[in-house]
């Protein structure tokens, strides 16, 4: 029988690097995004079969439709990547978008999560990782203070959930992928540009597939990125979101006024 890997927010980035490894590893692919050409493009060009299902995740009815296509089928592995972020002054920055963000970041991946779980619970096997970000890691990010809450979200409903699969025994793996800067489309939906020098997102994806059926539970991609955030343990936290401050400022007045 077939193998799926089903993969959110394959349109782009990445997402669609994750599904072009995974693809090259054997699985069948299952392409969730907004975009339904970008979807296809990829799906033609993978060498295994791939069904693209175009769905806003941020909407209940189309999560239950992606469900829906992946009843059908033996899914091993599932990546909650779908998500954006936002920057600017919190009481500046857009209402909705920031509640769009919301619901992508934290309500999808949350109840896609919950669902996929006792899907792989019933038969005690599957891989399912969650796309958390080194903001995840971090107390709080001012300037991209929305993003950041959204992905502590991720990594600590993450980590809870390991520990109760530990617990309960279960051979049912959950990580988090907790990536620095990646050169993706993030950038433009976030309207910053990044302080740091960016990862491809191929090494990105790369290093979470090994790492994840490795069964590591934090994935950090890079050297210095491990090392800042072992780094991060030994300082307090408003140090942290002072240094945090400080970053997020770069990238936001980089896009606004070409300032460093
Ligand atoms: N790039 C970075 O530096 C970085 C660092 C840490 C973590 N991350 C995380 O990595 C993940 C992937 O981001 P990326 O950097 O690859 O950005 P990206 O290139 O902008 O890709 C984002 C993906 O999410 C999809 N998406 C957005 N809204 C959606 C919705 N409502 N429903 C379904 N799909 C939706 C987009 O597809 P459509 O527009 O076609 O829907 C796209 O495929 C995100 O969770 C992000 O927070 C990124």
């Amino acid at each position: 029988m077939e193998r799926y890997a089903v993969v959110t927010g394959a349109s782009n980035g990445i997402g669609m690097e994750l599904a072009r490894i995974l693809s090259a590893r054997g699985y069948a692919l299952i392409l969730a995004a907004r975009r339904r050409d970008r979807l296809e493009a990829l799906a033609r060009e993978l060498p295994t079969p791939a069904i693209p299902v175009a769905a806003d995740l941020t909407d209940p009815a189309q999560r239950r439709r992606l469900l829906e296509v992946m009843d059908g089928v033996n899914v091993e592995v599932f990546i909650n990547n779908a998500g954006f972020g936002d920057c600017g002054k919190f009481w500046e920055t857009s209402p909705e978008k920031e509640q769009r963000m919301i619901d992508l970041n934290v309500s999808a991946l949350h109840s896609l999560t919950k669902e996929v779980l006792r899907r792989f619970l019933a038969r005690n096997s599957g891989f399912l990782l969650n796309v958390a970000s080194s903001a995840g890691l971090l107390p709080a990010g001012p300037y991209m203070a929305t993003y950041y809450a959204t992905k502590a979200y991720v990594t600590s409903l993450t980590l809870a959930i390991h520990r109760e699969l530990k617990e309960a025994g279960s051979a049912v793996y959950v990580g988090a992928l907790c990536p620095g800067p990646v050169d993706t489309g993030f950038n433009a939906v976030a309207n910053v540009e990044f302080a740091l020098p960016g990862i491809s997102a191929r090494r990105c994806a790369a290093c979470a597939v090994t790492q994840m059926f490795r069964r590591k539970v934090l994935i950090v991609p890079t050297l210095p990125m491990k090392a800042a955030i072992a780094l991060s343990r030994f300082l307090p936290r408003s140090a942290l979101v002072a240094i945090s401050a400080r970053q997020q400022k770069k990238k936001f007045y980089r896009k606004r006024a070409g300032k460093p």
